[in-house]
């Protein structure tokens, strides 16, 4: 075992955190058994109480095979640790697209901790792909609770050092495991209303809906969740994942108003972003820019790069982020959710 996974374990034992690399965004992690480890990641992040866990598992020790019926036996035992109700949809899912980025949520076994469930009966299981994350969890032996790496409300950690910026003291060992391949958080899915209401996505990832109802089928049923007795999920807020400079988002037809607005502003200096070619600041004539990006208009790039481009130009100190509209198609969906969450909570 490497020192750094053994320097890992031993502070995990001892009920510490871990910055753990995973393929959406680092997580906090603590042991998901241990009490007053669960606390420290509350207390850390400064996050409200009643707000749930992931809880992050290991993959079967038969590793994937080709036989779906050792796999869904794999899968059955190992969430059956964490779910009283493991549903044939769960373990479908389970089998299609983990290790991956995806959180299914699922009635809790009564030895999960409402600590880590935010006090439901409910509990998100993830089995996340990066090597590093899987290492750690199968060395641990246990089950990892671990929200994204960063301060409530701000901007997930894509790399080891944004996840330093964040929690600056000793109190986090981080396991630098590079920058985050998907770069968004994963898909979380509730199977806990499969009868009434299919398999509803409560946050948009990797893993689309089309992907999740051409395996488990139920495509009538699935729905974005609006009901008022849906479980929490933070990451739904409103204002989340936001830059501390205000972030306005403008489509390409607006440019010229846009334009007029800002050179006729007392704006200093602003960033702007954009996909279309034609929408350059010199071209435009928009003065006073301290820094241009042009997006790719490709979705898993612009997903791998949206949180540290986020935290770039935050720390440029500029007055304002003008960052254009991401384009249509579904493909675009997880990303536009969080950027347009991320200008909600901007400026604040
Ligand atoms: O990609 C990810 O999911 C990352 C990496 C580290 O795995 N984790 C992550 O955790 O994004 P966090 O805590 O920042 O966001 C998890 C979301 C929260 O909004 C939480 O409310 C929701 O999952 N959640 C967790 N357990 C839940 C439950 N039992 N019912 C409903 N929502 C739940
Ligand atoms: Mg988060």
């Amino acid at each position: 075992m490497p020192d750094s996974i053994q320097r890992a374990i031993d502070v995990l034992k001892a009920g510490g955190l871990v910055g753990m690399p995973t393929e959406t965004v680092y997580g906090l992690a603590a042991d998901a058994s241990n009490v007053s480890a669960i606390n420290k990641i509350f207390s850390s992040k400064g996050r409200p109480s009643g707000h749930p866990l992931i809880v992050h598992i290991a993959q079967p020790d038969i590793g994937l095979s080709n036989d779906q019926q050792a796999m869904s036996n794999a899968w059955r035992e190992i969430l059956s640790q964490w779910s009283r109700d493991v549903s044939p949809e769960a373990l479908i899912l389970a089998q299609a697209f983990w290790p991956g980025p995806l959180t299914m949520i699922l009635p809790k076994a009564k030895n999960v901790l409402l600590e880590v469930t935010g006090g439901q009966e409910t509990v998100g299981i993830r089995c996340p792909k990066h090597p590093v994350a899987q290492n750690l969890l199968k060395e641990f032996g246990g089950g990892l609770a671990a929200p994204s790496a960063n301060r409530f409300g701000r901007i997930s950690p894509t790399t080891a050092e944004h996840v330093r910026e964040e929690f600056p003291g000793d109190e986090v060992l981080v396991l630098d495991g590079g920058p985050c391949d998907v770069g968004i958080e994963s898909t979380i899915v509730d199977l806990t209303r499969l009868d009434t209401h299919g398999a509803v996505i409560l946050r948009p990832g990797a893993i689309t809906q089309a992907m999740i109802d051409g395996v488990v089928g139920k495509t009538e049923f699935t729905k974005q969740n609006t009901s008022a007795s849906a479980p929490r999920v933070s990451g739904s807020l409103s204002a989340h994942y936001a830059p501390k400079t205000k972030l306005v988002l403008y489509d390409a037809k607006d440019a010229e108003s846009v334009l007029a607005q800002v050179n006729n502003s007392d704006l200093e200096n602003v960033a702007w972003v954009h996909f279309a070619k034609d929408l350059s600041a010199k071209d435009l004539g928009l003065k006073n820019v301290a820094k241009e990006v042009l997006l790719p208009l490709e979705s898993n790039a612009v997903g791998r790069e949206l949180y540290a481009l986020l935290r770039h130009l935050d720390a440029l100190n500029v007055n304002c982020i003008f960052f254009e509209q991401l384009p249509d198609g579904v493909e675009w969906d997880a990303i536009r959710d969080r950027l347009g969450r991320a200008s909600v909570g901007s400026g604040m």
